[in-house]
């Protein structure tokens, strides 16, 4: 016997999940149609999962990362889950992006505003781990990378992009920050220096959007079994999946209008 949670439910839709799985009502609307969401890093791992997701919901999913290849992939694994036969385009768009260069990411705007003139979803969510090792021996360029990814690029797309919800005086922003930014992590200072900061720009940024209707929430997930590290020693079955933070998001994104979950820490049930 299947299991379900209604996760969400407002005037205009029900719907509900069952392990894991969106399980729409025919005669219902999709929650997210005619929403337009950007998702960072949207190539691989979390990222994908979270695009995949969004689409599912009905959102289209504006899909970026420096690789196309693997954007390209994202857009034809949501044509492919659609199956309906629609066309790629229609449920997302690919547009490469580096969020670490300001001209990148006010050009992805730019584009977002001339195509769309609307954006209700941003998904901050690329990021990079960097080198492990004692922070004595990190090389100052290893951790600008680190810096300049994690955190300078969230500041980057939310500078860039939240101009067009605070417009329609609407929207999600969901930053995948990590346990690693609520914990000391030896031999990661500069990930988890990136996490924390993250943290504290989303408390505070979300307190400046909240009177404009916006909702800045965050997500920290533990490891998550992706290609991001080897994960060494871990058992990957109990780690925690892409899709578990794809719902977490989906969750967010689906509440009512007047509820903020502002912050959702994930760990696996068990450790892995
Ligand atoms: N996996 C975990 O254990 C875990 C745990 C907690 C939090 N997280 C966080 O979750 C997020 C996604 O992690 P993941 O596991 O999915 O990692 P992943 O598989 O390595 O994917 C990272 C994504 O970020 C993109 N990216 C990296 N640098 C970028 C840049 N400068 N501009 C645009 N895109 C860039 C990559 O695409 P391109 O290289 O093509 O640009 C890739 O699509 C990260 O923020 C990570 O810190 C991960």
């Amino acid at each position: 016997m299947r299991w379900a949670q209604l996760v969400g439910q407002n005037e205009e839709y029900h719907y509900s999940f069952c392990a894991g799985e969106l399980v729409t009502n025919s005669s219902s609307h999709l929650p997210l149609a005619g929403q337009v969401a950007v998702i960072t890093g949207a190539g691989r791992g979390i990222g994908r999962a979270i695009s995949i997701r969004l689409a599912e919901l009905g959102a289209h999913a504006v899909l970026c990362g420096r690789s196309r290849a693997a954007l390209e992939e994202t857009a034809a694994a949501i044509a492919n889950s659609a199956g309906d036969g629609s066309r790629s385009d229609e449920k997302s768009s690919v547009i490469e992006c580096d969020v670490t260069s300001l001209t990148s990411v006010e050009a992805l705007a730019g584009q977002i505003d001339r195509n769309f003139q609307r954006l209700d979803i941003l998904v901050n969510n690329a990021g990079i781990g960097g080198d492990s090792g004692p922070l004595l021996q990190l090389a100052p360029d290893a951790w600008e990378d680190v810096l300049n990814t994690n955190l300078r690029g969230v500041y980057y797309c939310i500078r860039s992009l939240a101009p067009l919800m605070t417009k329609a005086r609407a929207g999600h922003i969901i930053n995948i920050s990590s346990l690693a930014g609520k914990n000391p992590v030896p031999n990661m200072a500069a990930y988890s220096a990136s996490k924390w900061g993250l943290n504290g720009l989303s408390y505070s940024v979300a307190e400046e959007l909240r009177p404009q209707n916006i909702r800045v929430s965050v997500i920290c997930p533990g490891s998550v079994h992706t290609d991001f590290s080897p994960h060494a020693g871990k058992n990957s079955d109990k780690m925690l999946q892409a899709n578990d933070v794809a719902h977490a998001v989906a969750m967010i994104v689906t509440q009512a209008p007047q509820s903020f979950a502002s912050e959702i820490l994930l760990r696996p049930t068990q450790k892995p």
